[in-house]
């Protein structure tokens, strides 16, 4: 095989290799005797021995040799002058070999599967980039793959694009995707209901404008709702004790003010109708939605921002509570299976300066999730929008093209397994590819070439205008 370049600096598990090879690339896997190593940074750099011309440095990361036990982190530095070569499809393939393997592409620029631990999905994952840069259709992919080994996936899908999407990826056994909607039916599709005990003052203050004596008069009501029905309560349930404490404050015997109560009521009873459907007593079943190979998609993309995250908020604390119940075997209603959670657009959830009860539910999963086996796959692409606790939570981060400063700061400062020259040359990715580290890989990073989703051929983009013909007649002008 012929070598790709030369090791001209060594030093702990780094080394300097001179290129000598075409082929090697930002990502590139070589092999240096028995030791492997990936191409981390590239630049051109000086070299003494002739004169002023630049030669290409490709500087390596080491990350393990082969022993006959298997790879082994290596103790010294390589040996200098060594040649270093590509490494083979069956290098990569015994690399990359895991126990869940998993797989959303090939290794760029060869064609060797690039398998990650799909076992790993409970230690959570970012999909992180700019906006076209490919992600939903990673994600999809990933989701493809996640279900074709069982696990249940549940999907936020916040522009309606996953069913369509995931029905154009070809598989040996069909995928099994059950789609529901939420606030509006859509034909052959179920709708997704949230039960009204699950929203918190902040939570209805993000429906409708109330004031702070307002917000401290639903409190006072959903305290009395929440005494005489439990769990179990309608929105009519609300505004039939709203316009109860209306009465008592119109005598004096409440501690709010009668305009205080009547406001209230009256925008609780808008909320009634501007909701129907949306809010019932029971709420969906989630546990119907969790089951093996099932891929339970939640459109949200015909609901109201403040019904979305509700959605969210919703799914995470049921999950969480559902998981928790049946590993303790406690009563309340079990979660079964082990799931996967996926929140597209994510930072509207889980906005670092949200204050809506799904924030603090996407931080409880993203915590706690892992012991109750729920993952989780934050995706979006405002990166520097989204909490840290959450982000730094996910031990697996997936970027994709961006270019933005502020975002390439909050991916450094929230990801402990990406490394500074990783981040420099994520602008430098194309449609398609990304970068993946941490607890999914054994390398340190690997750079992947996501897999093709055929779409029927789009209708080719053109600005085609013309103009209005304006036909003179006398004194006025006729279009
Ligand atoms: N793996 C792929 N196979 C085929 N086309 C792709 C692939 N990835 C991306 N594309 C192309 O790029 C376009 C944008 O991809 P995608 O919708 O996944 O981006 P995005 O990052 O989710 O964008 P947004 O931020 O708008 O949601 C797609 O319409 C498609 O044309
Ligand atoms: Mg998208």
């Amino acid at each position: 095989m012929e070598s790709a370049g030369l090791v001209v600096e060594s030093e702990g598990s780094r080394c300097e290799v001179q290129v000598t090879s075409e082929q090697v690339e930002l990502g590139s896997i070589l092999r240096i005797g028995r030791l492997y190593g990936i191409v981390a940074y590239m630049r051109y750099r000086d070299d003494d021995k002739i004169g002023s011309k630049q030669k290409l440095n490709a500087s390596v990361q080491i990350f393990g040799e082969k022993t006959d036990a298997g790879m082994r982190s290596i103790k010294k530095p390589v040996k200098p002058y060594s040649k270093a070569y590509p490494a083979s499809g069956e290098d990569l393939e015994e690399l990359l070999d895991c126990a869940d393997s998993i797989s959303f592409g090939v290794v760029h620029g060869t064609g060797a599967r690039a398998y990650v631990d799909g076992g790993e999905y409970d230690r959570h994952t970012a999909v992180l980039a700019s906006t076209g840069a490919g992600k939903s259709y990673l994600t999809a992919n990933l989701i493809k793959e996640y279900s074709l080994k069982g696990l249940p996936v549940l999907v936020v899908d916040t522009h309606g694009e996953f069913p369509g999407l995931l029905s154009l990826i070809r598989t040996e056994e069909p995928l099994e995707i059950e789609v529901y909607t939420v606030g509006r039916d859509k034909q052959g599709y179920k709708t997704f209901t949230i039960p009204v005990s699950t929203l918190t003052c902040g939570d209805y203050r993000h429906f409708t404008n109330l004031n702070d004596n307002q917000v401290h008069a639903l409190d006072m009501v959903l305290n009395r709702v929440y005494h005489r029905k439990g769990e179990e309560y309608s929105l009519d349930d609300v505004v039939g004790v709203c316009e109860e404490l209306s009465e008592e404050a119109g005598r004096g015997n409440a501690k709010v003010h009668e305009e205080t109560a009547k406001a209230l009521e009256r925008r609780i009873r808008s909320l009634r109708n501007i909701f129907k459907g949306v809010f019932t007593v029971d709420g969906t079943d989630l546990n119907q939605l969790v089951q093996p190979y099932k891929i339970a998609v939640i459109d949200t993309s015909l609901s109201t921002q403040g019904v979305r995250q509700s959605v969210v908020s919703y799914i995470c604390k049921k999950l969480l509570d559902g998981r928790i119940n049946k590993k303790h075997t406690l009563d309340g209603k079990a979660i079964d299976n082990d799931v996967l959670l996926v929140v597209e657009e994510a930072h509207n959830y889980a906005g670092a300066s949200l204050d809506h009860s799904c924030k603090r539910q996407l931080q409880r999963i993203a915590g706690e999730g892992r012991k109750f086996g729920i993952g989780l796959m934050v995706v979006s692409q405002k990166p520097s929008k989204i909490d840290e606790e959450i982000l730094s939570q996910c031990n697996t981060g997936v970027y994709m093209h961006i270019t933005n400063p502020r975002d390439k700061d909050h991916i450094r400062r929230s990801f402990e397994s990406v490394s500074d020259e990783i981040i420099k040359e994520l602008d430098s990715l194309d449609v398609g590819e990304c970068v993946i580290t941490g607890a999914m890989l054994k390398l340190p990073f690997l750079l992947c070439t996501v897999d093709r989703i055929e779409s029927p051929k789009k209708r080719e983009r053109k600005l085609q205008y013309k103009r209005k013909r304006h036909v003179k007649t006398g004194k006025f002008d006729y279009v």
